[in-house]
């Protein structure tokens, strides 16, 4: 009996000591880098019609994270609306400033953090969302746009703080947290005529709905985001800089909790201008006000096609809607 106990025992003490190398190990280690991904160098061309998508791209998708409310300009800022246990974790410069921005980064750099969230030097960025299913050719707008003569882009000398990632975000991003792989062949929008392939393009790889629309950015699914779980269906959970929660909502067709019961119309309201049937939505839901209506629309005809699922959130409940 006391042989056991003492067996017992190391084994307690093996797995504590065991713990506390893997917890050193988790804070020396910080951040993890890899391998540069390999994009093959190329030259994107400013076409017009690239530096306007590129513009209603990034004024939809970058600039919530990226802008400083003061300047206007993507210098960055701190991110308020990240729940507190992550640390203190800022957005970069991504201005033409050659030192703090982006200006020397290559065209090929660009993609690659993008795509899989890997910097030039190798460093994970952590909480940089990766666009692995946007187009190639969004992709390029997106890149054309930054380097164009936009005010918002111009280059601004503000440094981008050190990360302050906690113990909790250093362990997540070596273990779950990881980036993802470059796309292995080209990434092609579909034809805006095709209207369901097209909205489904749309909530995956322009615009990332899913990622904010489903049950938890820890369990979406990166590489197929149909099988994240509770696809669309909303409860995502994001806090408000004055310190309350605001949960995604279902965008399911579920008639009592989700979108079953509004119009088209309603929607493309919504979405367009963040006018909602019981008010005003607010962030982090972005503002896509140079979305176009065929855009909107195309959502709303995908949206119809994905499974049905019932998750209530508060604002299904008349006490959320009075407290608004
Ligand atoms: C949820 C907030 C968020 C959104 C949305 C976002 N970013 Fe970022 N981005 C970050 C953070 C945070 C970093 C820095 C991370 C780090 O250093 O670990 C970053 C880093 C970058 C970098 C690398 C710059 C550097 O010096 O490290 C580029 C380029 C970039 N973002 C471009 C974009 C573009 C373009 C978009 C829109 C298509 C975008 N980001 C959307 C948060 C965001
Ligand atoms: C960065 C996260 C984020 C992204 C990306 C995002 N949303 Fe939202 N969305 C939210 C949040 C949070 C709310 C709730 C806002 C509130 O409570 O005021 C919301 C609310 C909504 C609503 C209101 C639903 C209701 O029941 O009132 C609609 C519609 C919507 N989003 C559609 C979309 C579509 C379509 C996209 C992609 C084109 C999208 N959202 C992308 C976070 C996001």
């Amino acid at each position: 009996m006391k042989k056991v106990l003492r067996i017992l025992g190391l084994l307690v003490a093996g797995v504590v000591f065991l713990g506390a190398c893997a917890a050193t190990f988790v804070q020396v280690r910080g951040i993890p880098s890899y391998d540069k991904p390999q994009v093959a160098a190329l030259t994107i061309q400013a076409t017009p019609a690239r530096l306007a998508q590129g513009q209603k791209i990034v004024n939809a998708m970058c600039v919530d994270c990226h802008r400083d409310p003061a300047t206007g300009a993507l210098s960055g800022k701190q991110l308020t609306e990240l729940p507190p246990e992550f640390g203190k974790l800022y957005a970069a410069n991504i201005t033409q400033d050659p030192q703090h921005g982006i200006g020397a980064w290559t065209d090929a750099e660009l993609v690659a953090v993008l795509r899989t969230g890997i910097g030039r030097d190798g460093r994970y960025r952590v909480v940089m969302p990766n666009f692995v299913h946007m187009s190639d050719e969004d992709v390029a707008s997106v890149i054309a746009y930054l380097r164009s003569a936009d005010r918002q882009v111009q280059p601004n000398p503000t440094p981008t703080p050190e990360q302050e990632p906690s113990f909790l975000a250093k362990a997540l991003t070596n273990t779950v947290m990881k980036p993802v792989p470059l796309p292995t062949g080209p990434v092609d929008s579909p034809a805006p005529t095709d209207q369901v392939a097209y909205g489904r393009y749309l909530v995956m790889g322009r615009y990332k709905c899913y990622d904010c629309h489903s049950k938890d950015h820890q369990t979406n699914n990166a590489l197929e985001p149909e099988k994240s779980e509770g696809y669309m269906a909303g409860g995502t959970h994001f806090v408000t800089t004055d310190g309350s929660q605001i949960p995604s909502r279902n965008l399911t067709m579920d008639a009592e909790t989700g979108l079953g019961d509004w119009s088209e119309a309603q929607f493309v309201q919504a979405v367009r201008f963040g006018q909602a049937p019981q008010g005003v939505l607010r962030l982090p839901m972005p503002k896509f006000t140079l979305m176009d209506e065929a855009e909107a629309k195309a959502i709303y005809a995908y949206l119809r096609t994905i499974p049905v699922i019932k998750n209530a959130t508060p604002e299904d409940g008349a006490a959320a809607v009075a407290t608004r």
